[in-house]
């Protein structure tokens, strides 16, 4: 494994882009002499390697980037390049990974990681005859933009070329296999460190390891080549010397930005590549109008969208499929996890998973709402309140120290501070309904299955065990109905 993380940037040449409609649209063309024909795609993903320098019993490639495993980067960008479903290599944690990605990508095993080519052949009986050009890539790189690989594919078809392959130029290139090139500029081959002379190694423009190969070339290629007389491996950078020899067209593209390339070898590598797409994430955000008061310390997945004029304070999760309305305030120190908040909510030091927030909700210090929790608009959640599985209606007030747990709660109810309510015995879970306009004294336990009626009211401590009905005032342990609060009114 090279030590691809070692980026430095200096000048790097910079290929014209063009890209087009068309390849925009995940359709690659390629102009013969009936015009333009399209052309298919098929991804191979490279992910069978242990990982060895993670001192890892997880798989490399399952190790998290913000909210998600490291693979399912690399499966995304190409559910953006390719139109059919990535082609992953596995072999360490196969079972694991497929479990991971599921039938984002389907799955080829390779039994014993015996190099980079002999990776590939494993595809092969899914795809030969299935594509006219194949885009090979790591599952270590998630930096990599779906425009470079677009931009690689569209080349490749362009130009007609048997092998289209990404290069970096680096200060510093240990690790990596050199590009042979000519005085022209004619690509030759690519040289492993470990089988390269002292002037080879000199060489500073390297291979990254992704490449589009005309697809009927590389089967036939594919089973030739043999293993390096140093490592024992098939090397897929033979194909390149292969081309070569039999005089056809290689071509090579520096990557614009070096980062894209970053691969993840060890641990050291997954913080750069944490922090590179953090920082890539908010830029984001920021240029389409979202406050980020610290940059540093504000970690937003790549699935969450953010409404302009969303603020966030610094110490600030947005992880999973959240979105976040206009005007919304999050943090300090929240922890939001596949939320949906609505538009002037604020999010004050506390964690919300799975919940739904209409607008003008305010929650915290200290508030954990978890799976199912959906605040109406208006609902005023205080500090240290828990909210599971359950409705709160418009207008109502949770002020202090509570836990809410499969109820169904109605308009402006007053939830007084301690109210719990007591909603599994043990063995299963009831439901606690409060109709609208209750009151509901501190400390209320409220034991379910139980039903508070319409504008019912519960004293301090009381501990409700049968259902109150409307307009009815109950206390004591247990809570007793007492009297009637309308004919009281009147
Ligand atoms: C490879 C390239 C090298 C390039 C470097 C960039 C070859 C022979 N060399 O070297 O030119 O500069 O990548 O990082 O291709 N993998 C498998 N099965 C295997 C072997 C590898 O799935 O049998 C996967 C690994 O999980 C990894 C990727 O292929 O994701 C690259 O393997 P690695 O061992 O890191 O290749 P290098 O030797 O670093
Ligand atoms: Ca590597």
């Amino acid at each position: 494994m090279g030590d691809n993380a070692l980026i430095h940037h200096g000048p790097v040449p910079f290929p014209s882009l063009c890209y087009n409609s068309v390849v925009m649209a995940r359709v690659v063309t390629r102009e013969n002499e009936e015009g333009i024909v399209s052309m298919q795609l098929a991804h191979v993903i490279l992910a069978a390697g242990k990982g060895t320098r993670m001192k890892s019993r997880l798989p490399k490639v399952l190790h998290p980037i913000l909210d998600k495993p490291m693979i399912l980067y690399a499966v995304e960008t190409s559910n953006r390049v390719s139109p059919q479903p990535p082609v992953l290599v596995i072999g360490h944690g196969a079972e694991q990974v497929k479990a991971a990605v599921g039938d984002r990508a389907r799955y080829v095993v390779q039994k014993e990681q015996l190099g980079t080519g002999h990776a590939v052949l494993q595809a092969r009986p899914l795809l030969e005859g299935q594509a006219d050009a194949v885009l090979v890539t790591y599952g270590d790189m998630p930096l990599l933009r779906a425009e470079t690989l677009r931009h690689l594919v569209q080349e490749h078809a362009q130009s007609h070329a048997t092998i289209t392959m990404l290069t970096v130029v680096l200060d510093d290139p240990h690790g990596y296999g050199r590009i042979l090139r000519d005085k022209e500029g004619n690509v030759l081959g690519i040289v492993e460190e470990a089988d390269a002379t002292p002037e080879q190694r000199a060489i500073r423009e390297l291979n990254v390891g992704i490449y589009v190969f005309d697809a009927p070339w590389l089967w036939e290629h594919l089973p030739r080549i043999q293993p390096s007389p140093v490592k024992g491996e098939y090397y897929l950078t033979d194909l390149v010397g292969m081309a070569v020899d039999e005089g056809l067209p290689v071509h090579a593209l520096p990557v614009e930005d070096p980062e894209e390339v970053l691969g993840v070898n060890t641990r050291v590598h997954l913080a750069e590549v944490t922090r590179a797409l953090q920082r890539r994430v908010n830029e984001q955000w920021m240029l389409a109008g979202v406050t980020i008061v610290d940059p540093d310390t504000t970690y937003i997945g790549t699935d969450a969208r953010l409404a302009p004029d969303v603020v966030l304070h610094p110490q600030t999760y947005i992880y999973g499929e959240s979105t976040i309305g206009e005007g919304t305030e999050v943090g300090p120190q929240a922890y939001i996890y596949a939320c949906q908040i609505g538009k002037n909510c604020r999010v004050f030091y506390s964690v919300l998973e799975q919940a739904t927030l209409e607008d003008e909700v305010d929650i915290g210090p200290f508030g954990h709402l978890r799976r199912g929790a959906h605040l109406a608009r208006g609902v005023h959640m205080g500090n240290f309140g828990e909210v599971k599985n359950s409705y709160l209606g418009p207008g109502t007030k949770m002020g202090h120290f509570s836990y809410i747990g499969d109820a169904e709660i109605g308009a402006n109810v007053n939830i007084g501070a301690g109210t719990i309510t007591c909603n599994y015995d043990g063995k299963r879970k009831h439901k606690t309904i409060i109709e609208d306009d209750v009151f509901i004294g501190s400390d209320t336990m409220l034991v379910a299955p139980v039903r508070i009626g319409k504008g019912a009211k519960t004293g301090a401590g009381s501990v409700v065990t049968r259902d109150i009905p409307p307009h009815t005032l109950a206390y004591g342990v247990p809570a007793k109905p007492k009297r009637n609060l309308q004919e009281e009114d009147d």
